[in-house]
């Protein structure tokens, strides 16, 4: 999938009426693991609390998120 390298869905970006910040970008990396965090369980602003994710696999989410930051 395009989109697996954190950038989004475009198409998906459109239907939904909004912007996906970039994964990469120096403004999410400097997220602390916590806030990220709680952002995926309680939602933030237009993103919705991702429902059903257990702890583990936010973790392996967040895992994941911090190796696009080497990719720079
Ligand atoms: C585990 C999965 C996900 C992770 C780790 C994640 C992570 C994030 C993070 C870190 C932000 C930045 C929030 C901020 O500005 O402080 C964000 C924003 C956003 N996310 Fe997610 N997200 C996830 C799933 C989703 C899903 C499923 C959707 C849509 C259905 C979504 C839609 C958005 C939108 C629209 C924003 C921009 C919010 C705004 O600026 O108002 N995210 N996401």
């Amino acid at each position: 999938m395009p989109w697996a390298d954190g950038q989004g869905n475009p198409a998906m970006a459109k239907i939904l009426k909004v912007e996906f910040p970039k994964m990469d970008s120096e403004y999410i990396q400097k997220k602390k693991d916590e806030e990220i965090k709680e952002i995926v369980t309680k939602g933030k602003g237009k993103m919705p609390p991702v429902q059903g994710i257990s702890d583990s696999d936010i973790e392996n989410v967040i895992t994941y998120l911090r190796t696009f930051d080497d990719k720079k």
